[in-house]
């Protein structure tokens, strides 16, 4: 059984008061909610302040990025110790916006895995294809690609402390998601990728979450599906109201 596991993706929305409302709102919320990991991944500068307002509660924090390096002379980057010296427990890693606007490659993401594995950070890695990808039939070799190159040389320990997340591009913030079907077939591949990079029981054990345009009217149909262990959710995780209702509509999912 994996554990489902619902983030939320905050990009570069909130300032410190908007964030520290909208965590209290989710404490109050969500108290109840047994089982599941509920993650919140707001913008570096309120990640110190946040960590604090959720310390004992059933919502762990996680930032957007890190860099590969645990200090130096890297000016406007952040490094996993100090992720970890302030709390968080999760980072994303590969984001698409990053890949597509800030140059983040397979190697970078490879490099970052490994740094957040080193300090104990449990990493999302976002793999997916864009539209034109998947039009023109290439969405099985972006995955190959992604998953092939940003986890290689990962131990088959360390593969068990990573979650995947299975982001289309096109699906990102257009609200459009991808059908269940769709989510279903490409974790599946993602998958049996693992299944034959590493062995059944731990493709078995490595938690898949599906992004894009992940909303309240669809989360218990994608989360049915039997390889989607969790969403990775943008637009609707800044809002109490909708993200509330996602996490609880995924808690009831059961399998
Ligand atoms: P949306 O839910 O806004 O489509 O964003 C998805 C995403 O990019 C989460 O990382």
């Amino acid at each position: 059984m994996r554990k489902t596991i619902i983030a939320g993706n905050w990009k570069m929305y909130k300032t410190l008061r908007e964030g520290q409302e909208l965590v209290i709102a989710l404490r109050r919320e969500l108290y109840q909610i047994e089982d599941i990991d509920i993650v919140v991944c707001p913008p570096y500068t309120l990640l110190a302040y946040l960590a604090d307002a959720l310390e004992t509660s059933n919502i762990l924090i996680g930032a957007q990025d890190v860099y590969w390096q645990d200090e130096g002379a890297f000016t406007g980057e952040v490094s996993p110790v100090m992720l970890k010296d302030i709390g968080c427990k999760f980072v994303i890693i590969g984001h698409s916006e990053r890949r597509q606007y800030f140059g983040e490659t397979n190697e970078s993401v490879n490099n970052k895995l490994k740094a957040a594995l080193r300090h104990n950070l449990t990493p999302i890695v976002c793999v997916g294809e864009t539209l034109s990808q998947r039009e023109s039939g290439k969405t099985f070799k972006v995955l190959d690609d992604h998953i092939e190159n940003g986890l290689k040389d990962i131990t088959d320990i360390d593969i068990l402390k990573i979650v995947i997340a299975y982001e289309p591009v096109w699906a990102i913030g257009t609200g459009k998601n991808a059908t269940p079907q769709q989510a279903q077939e490409a974790q599946k591949y993602i998958r049996d990728l693992l299944r034959k990079m590493y062995n059944n029981d731990i493709a078995d054990t490595v938690r898949i979450q599906y992004g894009g345009s992940v909303k309240p009217e669809n989360i218990t149909e994608l989360m049915s599906q039997p390889d989607v262990d969790g969403a990775l959710v943008g637009g609707a995780s800044l809002q109490i109201e909708t993200f509330a209702e996602i996490v609880k509509k995924a808690a009831e999912v059961k399998k």
